[in-house]
C-alpha cells in the first residue's frame, strides 16, 4: 500500500463581485435577510465575455495547484473533475481541462456528487494512489452557478446562496505512512434525491417539452429546487456523523482537530457544527461570507485559502466534511 498526500493547491474565482445589495436591486431581498440566514455578504459571478466556464475556471485553479506541487502537467496520471454545472452534458469537464492543459492521454473522470463532489473526487484519487496504480492525480472542483439560477423574486431563496469559482489539488504518492490522506468516508441516501435537485433540461425534461408543459412559465423545472429547512436538518446531522466516523476510524478525538474545513453550504450550518464539537474559531475555516456556496468548489477554495494564510501547517490534523444533494455526505481525515 502506498500513501497519498496533497502536494499542491490552487483556486480561481471570477473578478466580478456581486453583493447582497446588488441582488436587492433585481429581486425582493435584502442584505439583512441574506446575512442573518446564510452569513453570505457577497459572491462571484462569471461576467458575460470574461471567458470563464466551469472547465476554464477549473483549468485556472489546476495550473496553480500543479505549479505549487512542483510537477509538470505531463506528470499527471489521472484527472478527476467534480461539478454539478458542467459546460456540456457531454463531454465531461475532465477531458476539457486535459485538452486546455495539453496533457496527452491520461484518463479523466467526471464526478457528479454535488456539494460532496470534491471529497468524493479526493477519495477516488486517494484509492488510485494507495493501490499504486497512479502517482500524481489532479483533483478539481468547479462550478458556474450564476448561469442557471432564477434571479427574480420567485427564485430568491436559492439564487442568493450560490456563487461561481473553482479549486484544485494535486495528490501525490508519499513515502510517509502516517502523513497525508489517512482515510475518506463516503455516504449517500437516494430517497431524498429530489429535495435538492435540478430536473431539467434532462432526458426526462427536454426543453420543448418544458415549454409545452409550462406555457405560463410557472413551476419551471430548469431552476434548482431546494427544500431548505429539510436540507438544513439533514446537513447538521450528517456532517456530525461523518466527522465522528472519520475520527473514530483513525483512533482520534475532536480535540485532535487542528482545522475543520466544512463545505461552505451556509454559515449557520458551519456554526452549528462548530458549537456541537466545541471547536474554537481558529479550528474552523469559513469563507462563505465572500464567495457564497460554490458547491464542489467550496472545500478546495477554502482549503487553498487556509493554506495560503498559514492556517494549515505541517503535522496539522485537517478534517474535510461535506453534505449535499443526493443526499450525499463525506469526510476526509488528513495529516498535513
Ligand atoms: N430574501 C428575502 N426573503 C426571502 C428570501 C430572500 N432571499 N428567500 C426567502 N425569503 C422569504 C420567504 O419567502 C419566506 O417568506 P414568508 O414567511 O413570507 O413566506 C421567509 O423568507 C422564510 O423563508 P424560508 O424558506 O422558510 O426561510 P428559512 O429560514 O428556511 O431560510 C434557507 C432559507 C436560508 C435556505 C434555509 O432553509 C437554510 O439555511 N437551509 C439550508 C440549506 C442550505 O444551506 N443549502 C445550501 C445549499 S445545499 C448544500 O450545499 C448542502
Amino acid at each position: 500500500m502506498y500513501q497519498s498526500k496533497i502536494a499542491g493547491l490552487g483556486k480561481y474565482v471570477p473578478e466580478n463581485v456581486v453583493t447582497n445589495d446588488d441582488l436587492s436591486k433585481i429581486m425582493d431581498t435584502n442584505d439583512e435577510w441574506i446575512t442573518e440566514r446564510t452569513g453570505i455578504k457577497e459572491r462571484r459571478h462569471i461576467k458575460k465575455g470574461d471567458g470563464n466556464t466551469t472547465a476554464v475556471m477549473g483549468m485556472k485553479a489546476a495550473k496553480i495547484a500543479i505549479e505549487r506541487a512542483g510537477i509538470s502537467k505531463d506528470d499527471i496520471d489521472l484527472i478527476v473533475f467534480a461539478t454539478l454545472s458542467p459546460d456540456y452534458y457531454f463531454p465531461g469537464c475532465g477531458v476539457q481541462v486535459q485538452e486546455m492543459l495539453d496533457i496527452d492521454t491520461c484518463p479523466a473522470i467526471d464526478v457528479r456528487n454535488q456539494c460532496s463532489g470534491f471529497v468524493y473526487a479526493l477519495s477516488i484519487a486517494d484509492q488510485f494512489i494507495k493501490t499504486g496504480m497512479y502517482k500524481n492525480v489532479l483533483v478539481i472542483g468547479s462550478e458556474n452557478h450564476s448561469g442557471g439560477l432564477d434571479f427574480t423574486t420567485r427564485g430568491r431563496s436559492v439564487s442568493v446562496i450560490f456563487g461561481d469559482g473553482a479549486g484544485a489539488a494535486v495528490l501525490t504518492r508519499s513515502d510517509h505512512v502516517s502523513q497525508g490522506i489517512l482515510s475518506t468516508h463516503l455516504h449517500s441516501e437516494g430517497k431524498h434525491a429530489m429535495e435538492l435537485s435540478l430536473k431539467g433540461p434532462s432526458t426526462m425534461h427536454w426543453v420543448p417539452e418544458i415549454i409545452k408543459e409550462n406555457p405560463q412559465g410557472d413551476d419551471i423545472p430548469y431552476y434548482p429546487y431546494m427544500n431548505g429547512q429539510f436540507v438544513f436538518k439533514n446537513a447538521v446531522q450528517r456532517f456530525s456523523e461523518v466527522i465522528n466516523e472519520g475520527l473514530e476510524a483513525n483512533g482520534l478525538e475532536v480535540k485532535d482537530i487542528d482545522m475543520l474545513i466544512p463545505h461552505q453550504a451556509n454559515l449557520r450550518i458551519s456554526q452549528f457544527i462548530q458549537k456541537k464539537f466545541r471547536l474554537s474559531d481558529d479550528q474552523v475555516y469559513n469563507n462563505i461570507q465572500r464567495y457564497g456556496n460554490t458547491t464542489a468548489a467550496s472545500i478546495p477554495i477554502a482549503l487553498t485559502e487556509a493554506w495560503e494564510e498559514g492556517k494549515v501547517k505541517e503535522e496539522d490534523l485537517v478534517v474535510l466534511a461535506a453534505f449535499g444533494s443526493g443526499f450525499t455526505w463525506a469526510s476526509a481525515i488528513i495529516k498535513w
